[in-house]
């Protein structure tokens, strides 16, 4: 059963051609969010066919519970970064496929308990699990200038980031959305506000749930996962998240840097099944806004490293 329409997956249709190779297979969907691509998976797989959903949001396992009751489906609440500990001894390495669509759900963004959103006051939390112990306020009252700076710079690529790391330490403490939001606001003026301020209130958010450093251990965690043949399927909404997929489908690490064997082979788990991202289509746009960002990337897992 589809779930409701209030999450709409992105770029489904594409994404199942590519991950799909065995309708009695194993899969993982490691960002379960609301079950919208586990629920089209499952529609399209056969008897026998078994898929591990992982989240690590209480929420979206209510959520996808709600959604989806299917016998062939297996919850785990966990980290895909420890992929390899979340899944049953028994799967590993025999994997058909395994999806990662990156970021937060839109049940997150917009529920402002949880923070993640400048166009509403909330507090400073932007946690996408409990697990989690480091929270948004601990980022923007305890980190140093130098510290805040380099987050703001290198994961929101924000050109004023010296300037609004200065605000923030000058402002502390700093208790709700609307704080940290008035910081950017009073560096950034004029209509690149609102950039600014989805560029800040990303950079948090990935310091908090540490994203980069989880999406590499999840990306190596799959690859480690899947049998010879099976499908990495990976959609991510920022360059960032972007260029660490592209470099590891390439060179099986994330500088890019392609080492070979003493025959000349490349040393790479996993195969680009194409080299360009691929993008939503216009009319999938029209219908689901947050599809814009999204760039998918497919890769096929080696028989041997090559
Ligand atoms: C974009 S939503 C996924 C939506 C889902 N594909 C659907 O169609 O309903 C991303 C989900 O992945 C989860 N998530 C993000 N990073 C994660 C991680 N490192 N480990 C586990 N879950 C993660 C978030 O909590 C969120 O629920």
């Amino acid at each position: 059963m589809m779930p409701t329409s209030y999450h709409i997956p992105v770029m489904l249709r594409e994404t199942l051609e590519l991950l799909i190779t065995d309708t009695k297979g194993i899969y993982a969907d490691g960002t379960l969010g609301a079950g919208g691509h586990t629920a089209g998976l499952l529609e399209q797989l056969g008897e026998g066919a078994r898929v591990f959903g992982i989240d690590h949001d209480d929420e979206a396992l209510k959520e996808t519970a709600g959604n989806i009751s299917d016998s062939r489906l297996e919850t785990i609440k966990g980290n895909f970064g420890y992929m390899s500990t979340l899944l049953p001894p028994d799967v590993h390495g025999k994997l058909s496929g395994v999806l990662l669509d990156l970021g937060v759900s839109s049940h997150q963004i917009d529920d402002p308990a949880r923070g993640f959103s400048f166009r509403e006051s909330g507090p400073l939390d932007m946690r996408m699990s409990n697990l989690r112990a480091l929270s948004a306020h601990d980022v923007v009252n305890s980190y140093t200038y130098e510290n805040l700076r380099n987050i703001l710079f290198q994961y929101g690529e924000e050109r004023k980031s010296g300037l609004i790391a200065k605000k923030i330490v000058a402002r502390r403490p700093l208790e709700s959305t609307e704080d940290l939001k008035a910081c950017v606001e009073e560096v950034v003026r004029g209509p690149h506000t609102v950039k600014s301020l989805a560029r800040v209130f990303q950079a948090i958010r990935i310091e908090v749930n540490q994203e980069l450093e989880m999406l590499r251990k999840g990306l190596e965690s799959a690859a480690d996962m899947l049998r010879p043949g099976g499908r990495l399927v990976v959609i991510s909404y920022h360059s960032l998240e972007d260029r660490l997929v592209k470099n590891f489908f390439k060179s099986g690490n994330f500088s890019g840097k392609q080492d070979k064997d003493f025959y000349g082979n490349l040393v790479r788990p996993m195969d680009p099944m194409f080299t360009k991202p691929r993008y939503a289509t216009d009319k999938e746009i029209s219908v689901n806004p947050r599809s814009r960002s999204a760039r998918l990337r497919a890769a096929v897992k080696l028989e041997v490293e090559a």
